[in-house]
């Protein structure tokens, strides 16, 4: 499902509304973490104007299928199979994953595949300079208690997130989200753009 068509139609949508609230990032330095095919690590360089992206994916396959996807961006996309809850060990090979270190950050749907997804909030804070913008999409515990969804992917099951819990995390890691996020489906999809303090 996440390697169709029609995912990469939706990721097009939802870069498209994550740009609204805070534009493109001309020139950043960004991190995306879960890169899934690379098609997000794209749009962040196509789209979104960032000079390079550090991307980070868990699975080996994923990062092996981003690596021919981005061929033709040497030089400017660096991808590396790790884990996005410690991004200092995942990207110490490009002198990446120090605190303070990019100016964006982007999460197209990965955060809620993250067990203990707070320490992947906390690392986004750590590696983002002070005004840096950190891009969020996210499937929420609502979507995820539909059956549909639970007959069509697999998730963790404990500790997800509502649209409000997220939102109530970023500003204890210093992410100031203000008025810069929706959801959509009844509160299924989050989308949002949140500013390191
Ligand atoms: C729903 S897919 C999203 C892929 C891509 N961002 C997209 O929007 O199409 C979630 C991705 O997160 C990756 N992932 C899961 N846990 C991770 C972790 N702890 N660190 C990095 N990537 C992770 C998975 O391997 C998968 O590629």
């Amino acid at each position: 499902m996440i390697n169709s068509p029609p995912r990469r139609w939706f990721q097009h949508f939802e870069a498209h509304l994550l740009s609204t609230w805070e534009g493109r990032s001309p020139g950043a330095r960004a991190v995306e973490i879960g890169c899934g095919t690379g098609y997000g690590t794209k749009l962040i360089l196509d789209q979104f104007g960032a000079a390079t992206v550090h991307a980070v994916d868990l699975d080996p396959k994923m990062i092996a299928r981003a690596e021919r996807r981005l061929r033709r961006y040497a030089g400017r996309a660096f991808l590396s199979q790790g884990s996005a809850t410690d991004l200092r060990v995942t990207l110490e090979q490009f002198g990446g994953g120090k605190d303070a270190s990019y100016e964006a950050a982007f999460d197209f749907a990965i955060i809620h595949h993250i067990p203990n997804w707070r320490d992947a909030v906390a690392e986004i804070a750590r590696v983002l300079k002070q005004g840096g913008k950190f891009f969020f999409d996210e499937v929420t515990a609502t979507a995820l208690a539909r059956p549909s969804f639970q007959l069509l992917f697999d998730h963790p099951t404990e500790d997800r997130f509502t649209a409000g819990e997220f939102l109530a995390e970023l500003p204890r890691h210093g992410l100031e989200v203000g008025e810069r996020w929706r959801t959509l489906v009844g509160g299924d999809y989050l989308f949002g753009v949140a500013i390191r303090q």
